[in-house]
């Protein structure tokens, strides 16, 4: 069946993405189908205000430049408003549970996008209790609205930065990433410590569409169990593997793409939820000093010319912002500027087909020809 078939669409109606797990091959081929769709028809020019007159309302617990931009750029695209609120600005600070958050903004919004992504153990988590929140209020007053959450980065994952990432290397691939080898490697930063969603992410995404993936990070970066054990699974049902190794060198010998990026030691990410649940911000200040005193430890972890002389000319991949001299050369970002920026720019159609797949029942019939 065609990835653009209407049962398949019908089948995303109402849905929410909080990590890519949750949806089957098939619905994530689908909403990449969707997303390639609007790219071409926005480029072209073709009005594509499906969702006139609707609030695309999000939350940010932390910094973000593309993902804030994606969510707006999309949402007015597809003739939404696009309203975003800095999350601790919020009555959430106050204590104000995520499950009344979700009520109270679902009762007037259309769709809700959501980063939280700092702490272990609580984004993903807040951004579930969320969707209950809404969909319990809606139930309750028997209001036929979906209001999709879509899961802005968390602390599990960054679904529409994976899934922006399969979608701009399925073009540079010419179509599948299948037998394709893709290195996801640490590389050191000395600006602050980074979650883990984009790696988890990536490996536990990329698995799944055969891809042959090899995690590099020095000893104490591991990843979480939960999105290891995805990708392991992923790699056994596709046919793609999961290989991890110690050794950026060893990682980038005849890889076809790489992907290097800092995230955090793994156990003072740890650290960092007693802290924070503490409200301890001395704590919190004192686990980031030792998290960059870590990371210092191996600041050979650079993406640099003589690294990608090992490569099969490999593509560079990077979320943005990357940490130029640390994490990867002047020279290799040079190289790159442009693609990467195409890369960036891929969310912003994944978010525009994630709201339009939720929302938008007739979108076979809008997606061949445009709105109007
Ligand atoms: N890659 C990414 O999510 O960028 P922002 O943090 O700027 O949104």
């Amino acid at each position: 069946m065609d990835a653009l078939d209407p049962p398949r669409l019908h089948a995303l109606l109402g849905r929410s993405l909080l990590v890519t797990h949750d949806w089957t091959t098939d619905d994530l081929d689908t909403l990449l189908a969707v997303a390639a769709r609007f790219e071409q028809l926005d480029r072209a020019g073709t009005r594509l205000d499906l969702l006139p007159g609707q609030l695309a309302y999000a939350m940010f617990f932390d910094n973000s430049t593309r993902t804030k931009s994606a969510w707006a750029g999309a949402a007015a695209r597809l003739g939404m408003h696009p309203i975003i609120v800095d999350g601790s600005s919020t009555q959430v600070a106050h204590g104000e549970t995520a499950e009344e958050t979700g009520a109270m903004l679902g009762m007037n919004a259309h769709a809700l996008g959501v980063r939280h992504d700092l702490i272990l153990g609580e984004g993903n988590a807040f951004m579930r209790d969320v969707q209950r929140g809404i969909d319990t209020y809606l139930a309750a007053t028997g209001d036929a609205r979906s209001v999709p959450v879509v899961n802005l980065q968390c602390d599990v994952d960054h679904p529409t930065q994976s899934l922006a990432d399969l979608l701009w290397l399925r073009e540079h691939f010419g179509g599948s990433v299948a037998g394709r080898r893709i290195t996801m490697s640490w590389a050191y930063s000395p600006s602050y410590a980074k979650p883990l969603s984009v790696p988890q992410g990536i490996v536990s995404l990329l698995t799944r569409f055969g891809a042959h993936v090899t995690l590099a990070h020095p000893p104490g970066y591991e990843l979480l169990p939960q999105p290891m054990a995805w990708a392991a699974e992923g790699a056994a049902d596709s046919g793609g593997s999961l290989r991890i190794t110690h050794d950026m060198d060893d990682a980038f010998v005849g890889a076809e793409a790489v992907y290097p990026k800092s995230w955090g030691p793994h156990a003072l990410m740890h650290e960092r939820v007693a802290a924070n649940r503490a409200g301890d911000t001395s704590a919190m200040r004192d686990i980031e000093q030792r998290a960059l005193a870590r990371n210092v430890e191996h600041r050979s972890w650079i993406c640099d010319e003589r690294r990608m002389a090992l490569t099969a000319d490999a593509l560079y991949l990077h979320c943005l912002p990357a940490d130029i001299g640390a994490e990867v050369t002047p020279a290799v970002m040079d190289r790159f500027r442009v693609e990467v920026g195409r890369e960036a720019n891929k969310k912003l159609y994944v978010i525009m087909a994630l709201l339009a797949v939720a929302k938008v029942p007739e979108l076979a019939v809008a997606l061949s020809g445009g709105v109007r």
